[in-house]
């Protein structure tokens, strides 16, 4: 049987996310991992925080604190908030670990013994008043290609070229603001991927289901030929290489992070090591299938860089198998933005509505084909359309009913009929394309075949209209509430990857428990009529509640909606 191994993007460490993130890794990978363990696949789920890097230090200063005690706690608060939202991660681990620490540490002596690192002497600045070096986004100045005047040491976020500290002008240092800099020489490590690109060009051609925006990211990048990178900074927070003459000096953060996801399965299996194992899901395990999942920005590192440092280790390392790669959710048009705080973050969204609105909206509308806009009309027009109408609506009117004419208790009499039989038909065929779509992480196809599957309860509803039956043929009313409260208990299956919550919700109103094994696996005809006559139910509260055109604009206001457009 196949093990299937997933990562999301390890969120950086430097605040907490926006909704953009969540739905470009970490939202739809869970979806993926609940979907499979539904279906009995052996799945194994990780995550960390990526902590490494200049925005990390200079996040902790801002901060005022040290950075290992910044990361300590964001950690924890990016870890609270995952739960917030129902992440299932199996683990949820820390780029800055131990076992990072040796594994990247590993990777860099295979490479350098393997001739594919290689030590070169480079010019970097360094700040008198500082008495430090100034790696990436320790210095500021004027971007040599458009002007703009706060770029950055590692890019611009104007034109969003890279670039190097040295081609700033008038450089400045991020910490203190000194102008008293010099350029010094600084030994550093650099991994010749010129002489991997075949190698990795050849694996991604092994490769033709990806995504077209993944392969063609992959492919752009080796048709530009890849370029030797420097690997290593003048640092001290990050993982040491530990080389005699570069005591100084640590690994790039983003050489270090996605070996993370290595690292996060290892303290996944630290902590139970009589009962789990690392290492059969990382190495020579052919049996695994690996899947990630990220924002575009990503692609490069995913397909490219990190499949170099494991092809150039020449030892049999998991490579990934698929990858779901993500467009961006843009806020009206324009960028959530960490560092300017424009948009919706995890922490705001969770304050406002239980994440299961979050969810099922963010996925319905993935950023899969294109860019997408997150507005707040959009957010309360599904919500209210969707969830409170179409799904909530159906549970509500159904239970409410049953309850005043007949009891708490699914009604005895009368049998299942041609309408039933033909309703049942249909819902097969509908959930077979549901399964079809979270196969192939067609996400946003996925979503509306649910809610067509959540729109055939109303509209049995409408046509059974037990409410008219039930004063001429009570046995007629007693078949369709059986049946319609029997779709009630397949909704909270179906449902219970995108809206675990809610679904869970509807299980106890059914005095049932949901399982994560649980799915629709039977005839639906024989699913639709697993609650007998005579099994008791609860009304639960209203499940969905409907958003006001008053909140609406109370949120415009408060996030800056309309200024955006
Ligand atoms: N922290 C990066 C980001 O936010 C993603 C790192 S993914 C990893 O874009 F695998 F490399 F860690
Ligand atoms: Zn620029």
């Amino acid at each position: 049987m196949t093990r299937h191994l997933i990562t999301s993007a390890l969120p950086y460490i430097n605040g907490v996310k926006h909704l953009g993130n969540l739905v470009g890794s970490m939202l739809p990978s869970d979806l993926y991992a609940r979907y499979l363990r539904a279906n009995d696949q052996d799945v194994l789920f990780i995550c960390a925080t990526d902590e490494h890097g200049t925005p990390a230090e200079l996040a902790a200063r801002a901060a005022n604190l040290d950075v290992a005690t910044f990361c300590a706690e964001q950690h924890d608060v990016q870890a609270k908030l995952g739960e917030a939202f129902s992440l299932s991660f199996d683990y949820f681990g820390r780029s800055s670990s131990p076992q990072n620490h040796e594994l990247t540490q590993h990777f860099g002596e295979k490479l350098l013994e393997n001739g594919f690192i290689e030590e070169r002497v480079t010019k970097q600045i360094f700040s008198i008043e500082d008495d430090r070096f100034l790696p990436d986004r320790y210095v500021e100045g004027t971007c040599p290609h458009c002007n703009y005047d706060k770029a950055r040491g590692d890019q611009c976020e104007s034109c969003t070229r890279l670039l190097d500290p040295t081609d700033l002008i008038e450089p400045r240092s991020a910490i203190s603001g000194s102008t008293n800099l010099e350029v010094r020489e600084s030994k550093h490590l650099f991994l010749l991927q010129s002489k991997l690109s075949d190698e990795i060009r050849e694996w991604v051609g092994k490769h033709p289901d990806w995504p077209l925006l993944v392969s063609s990211i992959a492919l752009k990048w080796l048709d530009e030929g890849l370029h030797d990178r420097g690997i290593t900074r003048d640092l001290k927070w990050g993982v040491p290489v530990g080389r005699e003459g570069m005591e100084d000096k640590v690994y790039y953060v983003w050489f270090d992070a996605p070996i993370g996801y290595i690292a996060a399965t290892k303290e996944w299996a630290d902590e139970d090591p009589e009962n789990r194992d690392w290492k059969s899901w990382w190495y020579e395990a052919d049996d695994v299938r690996y899947t990630e999942f990220m924002a575009k920005d990503n692609i490069p590192f995913h397909t490219v860089t990190f499949p170099g440092t494991q092809i150039g280790s020449r030892e049999p390392w998991k490579m990934v198998d698929y990858i779901k790669g993500f467009n961006w959710l843009n806020y009206y048009g324009g960028k959530f933005s960490t560092s300017q705080q424009r948009g919706i973050f995890m922490t705001d969204a969770i304050e406002m509505l239980p994440a299961d609105y979050w969810r099922y909206y963010l996925l319905a509308n993935a950023p899969e084909s294109s860019d997408a806009s997150f507005t707040w009309e959009g957010f309360s027009g599904t919500v209210n359309k969707d969830l409170a109408d179409t799904l909530g609506n159906f549970v509500n009117r159904i239970l409410k009913f049953c309850s005043a004419k007949f009891g708490d208790a699914l009604p005895e009499g009368g049998e299942i009929g041609a309408r039933e039989i033909a309703l049942a038909e249909v819902m097969q065929a509908r959930i077979a394309t549901y399964n079809k779509h979270m196969e192939e992480l067609q996400i946003r196809k996925a979503m509306q075949e649910l809610r067509a599957i959540w729109v055939m309860g109303n509209e049995y509803l409408t046509e059974a209209a037990p409410w008219t039956a039930f004063k001429t043929d009570p046995d007629a009313a007693a078949v369709s509430l059986r049946f319609a409260i029997n779709m009630i208990r397949v909704f909270a299956v179906l449902s219970a990857p995108v809206i675990p919550t809610a679904s869970q919700t509807l299980a106890s109103a059914l005095g049932l428990q949901l399982n994560e094994r649980d799915w629709i696996k039977k005839p639906v005809l024989d699913e639709l009529q697993v609650l007998p006559a005579g099994h008791e139910f609860t009304i639960p509260d209203v499940l969905f509640r409907k958003i006001s055109d008053e909140e609406v604009a109370g949120w415009q206001e408060k996030f800056g909606g309309l200024e955006g457009e």
